[in-house]
């Protein structure tokens, strides 16, 4: 369409409309008119703030209250008549004031431009998204953390290099991703604390000359304070990108859960199922059960991180302080919220659904010499730490998810005696190691704890043979020697 000329804010002045290839390239109203609410209420602020401080009429300010009502009800009810023609989601909604209540809509735009409009409009969105993707990352923990506690005793192998390395259990294993949501949780938190100033009454670089009330706008529209540079409030967009990194990082930990979904539902793995309605299959392979959904989360994480570096590339070399570039900032964040709200929903939808198979993962976790590291430890003391297979259980508490509903030794210390009674103690009767046995501390925790063995769950009182004292060798460097020296994990 080619109608510009005198439908825009700037049309009057130029003698031609701009070719269709310049309106295409120009026109961001599909990406940015998913911004009109934020728009609407930027604008109620500013011209309230217009209207206290006389800059214009309180019959003004009604009008422009009354009409942008109207506007907002079209644009819920679908009946907002978007233009291309007018560029972006602010001119039509504009344009659209102007249609309804005439002259006063003009004067809305006093003492504002488009620059300090739109970058506070992309602010307020960018809020809102961070505050979105927060409460699902919520709900995916909370389906992580159900699932943990159901599995709270189910054995598995833990892996290093991918290879089998110490018996660990599956609410374990799935704890540690809540950790992981955890702190992307608060780095999206953080970056809507540090995005929350108002850029208002930046104007298009350098202020305006009207007396205005920045702290009024600010204080109307949620914002901690006015920002303190109006070239910093045009020109920058670090909240987006920081934004973006968070997801970014975010998005990679759900790659690797997605990965490991696709690992444990593989036929070589047999530790899970999917569901039908997260699996597809194969038209010519029947027996095919394909975990296409967290392939998806997989491969989209990394658009996320592409989004992230293509907003870098677009920012690093431009000057102060507004360029156009910057139209293109919405695209790239919107997008990657979409993708990383849909991948946390699949994510969730998978980990509610999955069915683990707990003999799989355990007669997995009896092969490929699981225990070996707890024998060698048992076999060899160190001094002045409490001796025996109680130790195993010290300390538990020290992986206490304090914060949440799971007690670390509720998920840890019954199935790791297990996996410890029934693996290890086979292991030894089988090779004949059943004497001379110490433990130095616990397999993961503070190896200076003090160990009270009335802490010890009944089953570890119960389940394992006695076993007599060992001498140390003396010294901890001894002892290391002997079990080959530093951990190479
Ligand atoms: N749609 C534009 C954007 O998103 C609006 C800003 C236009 N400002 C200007 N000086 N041309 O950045």
């Amino acid at each position: 369409m080619n109608q510009g000329k005198g439908q825009t804010m700037w049309g009057g002045r130029f003698a031609a409309t701009p070719s269709e290839i310049m309106d295409e390239i120009n026109c961001s109203l599909d990406v940015d008119r998913r911004m009109a609410e934020e728009d609407i209420a930027g604008s109620r602020a500013h011209a309230d703030m217009l209207a206290e401080m006389g800059i214009i009429s309180q019959t003004d300010n009604e009008a422009i209250q009354s009409g942008l009502d109207g506007v907002l009800g079209e644009l819920r009810d679908g009946s907002f008549p978007y233009r291309r023609e007018l560029e972006d989601i602010h001119m039509n909604v504009e344009a659209r004031l102007k249609e309804l209540i005439g002259a006063p809509a003009g004067r809305l735009h006093t003492a504002r431009s488009r620059n300090d409009q739109v970058v506070t409009d992309f602010r307020l969105w960018t809020r809102s998204a961070l505050d979105g993707a927060g409460a699902l990352l919520a709900g995916l923990q909370g389906a992580l953390v159900r699932r943990a506690d159901e599995h709270a005793g189910t054995i598995m192998p833990g892996f290093t290099h991918l290879q089998t390395a110490q018996p660990v259990t599956l609410g374990h294993h799935l704890l540690a991703y809540v950790e992981m949501a955890s702190r992307d949780r608060s780095r999206l938190a953080d970056c809507a604390v540090r995005l929350n100033e108002s850029p208002l009454g930046a104007a298009a670089l350098a202020g305006t000359g009207f007396p205005i009330d920045r702290d009024m706008t600010a204080e109307a529209l949620g914002f901690a304070r006015p920002m303190a540079n109006s070239l910093d409030a045009v020109a920058s967009r670090d909240f987006a990108l920081e934004a973006l990194a968070d997801l970014s990082i975010a998005a990679t930990h759900l790659s690797r859960l997605a990965e490991e979904i696709v690992l444990w539902t593989s036929p070589q793995f047999g530790f899970a199922s999917l569901t039908d309605a997260w699996s597809t299959g194969s038209s010519i392979m029947p027996q095919k059960r394909n975990p296409d959904a967290a392939e998806l989360v997989r491969a989209k994480a990394a658009l996320i991180t592409a989004n992230f570096s293509a907003l870098q590339g677009a920012i690093k070399a431009l000057p102060l302080a507004y360029a156009k570039d910057l139209q293109d900032d919405k695209r790239l964040t919107f997008e990657a919220f979409d993708t990383f709200n849909l991948c946390v929903r699949a994510m969730t939808g998978m980990i509610e659904t999955i069915r683990f198979k707990p003999d799989a993962m355990r007669a997995a976790a009896a092969k490929g010499f699981s225990t070996a590291t707890d024998l060698a430890d048992w076999r060899l003391p160190h001094p002045g730490h409490l001796m025996g297979p109680q130790a195993l259980f010290a300390s538990p508490n020290k992986w206490h998810s304090g914060n949440r509903d799971c007690d670390w030794s509720n998920t840890m210390k019954r199935p790791l005696l297990l996996a410890a009674a029934l693996l290890a103690a086979g292991t030894l009767s089988a090779c004949g190691l059943t004497g001379d046995l110490k433990r130095p501390g616990p397999l993961w925790g503070d190896p200076n704890a003090a160990i009270d063995p009335a802490d010890l769950p009944d089953e570890a009182k119960s389940d394992l043979p006695p076993l007599p004292e060992r001498e140390s060798t003396g010294t901890q460097e001894a002892d290391d020697e002997l079990l080959g020296g530093a951990d190479g994990n």
